[in-house]
């Protein structure tokens, strides 16, 4: 556990080498990433954590904007005694990386966004993100278990029954201010596509063929004229799950030159 402004973070440290810090999604925590910890962690040192309100890491305030768990992370690899890190984020976890990147520049060594889009919320899905809430504050295992099932098609959900169920459970646990805060916080977040055009670092974008949140197409256009290595691999939204050897061999083959 680190001590972050009072606030427990729970967090994961495993490997030697350069440093590759981890980051989960909205509603998911650092378990999401054990499979894929201990492979890096043969030729790195591997960090994971939950962020704010997710996970065993509690809850700071009542909004967690992006840039007060870049905040965090900046806090826990300080601790560490890290300077550069090479920073991969899960959707949610993109967007914390992306602001990570943008208070933190000379701390990143290589960036890479799964399953993440670099473009603030549409004025519709800030309307949708209000009504989330709502649906929330009445009952947010309903919520917690519609989200979790709207992020996997059917064809997912058979193939993955007990990954998908192991998902939920730990969903479930999330509490009911962590997925507030979170929400809002995702809501009023920032478009960071110029970090795109312009991070001064290596940049690789792994994007899902059937991604229902973030579209292929939204990804495709962020990457056009910029300098961002594109992945497309099969399958929805959680493509750690899904598609869990492709996107650690495309991650290790990216850290390889990047790392
Ligand atoms: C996530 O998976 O982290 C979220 O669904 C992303 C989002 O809602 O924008």
């Amino acid at each position: 556990m680190f001590n972050y402004k009072n606030t427990a973070i729970h967090y994961t440290d495993t490997g030697k080498g350069n440093a590759v810090v981890l980051v989960h999604g909205f509603l998911e925590d650092a378990s999401m990433w054990q499979k894929t910890a201990k492979e890096l962690a043969k030729r790195y040192r591997v960090i994971t954590v939950d962020l704010l309100g997710h996970g065993k890491s509690e809850c700071y305030g009542y909004i967690h904007t992006m840039e007060d768990q870049a905040d965090m992370l900046f806090a826990l690899i300080s601790h560490l005694r890290l300077r550069k890190i090479s920073i991969v984020g899960h959707s949610m976890g993109g967007y914390v990386a992306l602001a990570f990147a943008e208070l933190y520049p000379d701390n990143v060594r290589s960036l890479v966004l799964l399953n993440a889009s670099a473009q603030a919320d549409s004025e519709e899905r800030k309307i949708n993100r209000g009504r989330a809430i709502e649906v929330v504050k009445k009952n947010s295992d309903a919520f917690i278990q519609m989200a979790t099932r709207n992020l996997f098609d059917d064809k997912a959900h058979k193939k993955f029954k007990k990954e998908i169920a192991v998902f939920t459970t730990q969903a479930l646990q999330t509490p009911v201010q962590g997925i507030i805060a979170a929400l809002e916080g995702m809501k009023t977040r920032m478009d960071r596509e110029a970090l795109l055009h312009f991070g001064p670092y290596p940049k690789l974008m792994i994007a899902s063929e059937n991604d229902t949140i973030i579209p292929i197409k939204d990804i495709k256009e962020q990457v056009e004229n910029t300098d961002v290595s594109l992945e497309i691999v099969p399958g929805g939204h959680v493509s750690t799950i899904e598609q869990f050897q492709k996107v650690l061999d495309i991650l290790s083959a990216f850290l390889k030159k990047n790392g």
